[in-house]
């Protein structure tokens, strides 16, 4: 359902595991910047009436997962501060075309893509927990699971409202096998958006 092109593989567990309280961090990060994405589509695209409820809603629930984030850094003792990101969405974005309407479906497919890719490695994340012991944090991942694939869905049916269906299948088949590009250049940061 996904459709990824990249499956990442048992190094990326083995990278991130050891690293939990800047993994953590990142999601609180992830997260907030997941609701200000969805505000930003609200405001640039205004004349798309169609977007507006089920964006609100979106940014409404990525906000609710920010303060589960915090919750879950307050719990652990990791105070929340900057952090840098990986480089994996300023190099997914940079397939983004600059002239519209083409910005728009790119914008709204590499969230889409961004949606999925957080989704099959929070699965990951949450089986390697399970196996160390910290299932109240599997449980947390396996909660974001569920949400990150409806969030994956709604991105490209709003586009289909928005875009002819053939033309979002024929650019999310592009920006798919980019993002596959991307991730075979993965650093050692160790985060989830690498
Ligand atoms: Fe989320
Ligand atoms: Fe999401």
């Amino acid at each position: 359902m996904l459709r990824l092109k990249h499956a990442t593989g048992p190094a990326w567990l083995a990278k991130v595991l050891p690293a939990l309280d800047e993994l953590l961090l990142e999601q609180a990060h992830l997260e907030k910047k997941a609701a200000s994405g969805a505000l930003t589509f609200m405001f640039r695209y205004v004349e798309h009436e169609a977007l507006q409820a089920p964006l609100s809603e979106l940014a409404r629930e990525e906000l609710e997962h920010f303060e589960q984030s915090l919750a879950v850094l307050r719990a652990r003792g990791i105070p929340f501060r900057r952090q840098r990101p990986g480089p994996y969405a300023e190099r997914l974005l940079a397939i983004q075309r600059v002239a519209e309407p083409g910005r728009m479906l790119d914008q709204m497919l590499c969230a889409a893509v961004i949606e999925a890719r957080s989704c099959e490695r929070m699965k990951l994340l949450a089986d390697g927990l399970s196996g160390q012991g910290e299932d109240e944090l599997a449980a947390f991942y396996r909660r974001l699971v569920v949400s990150e694939a409806r969030h994956h869905g709604l991105y490209v049916r709003l586009a289909k409202t928005c875009f002819e269906p053939a033309e979002v299948e024929r650019r999310l088949d592009e920006i798919l096998d980019h993002e596959a590009d991307v991730l075979s250049r993965a650093t050692a940061l160790p985060r989830l958006h690498n």
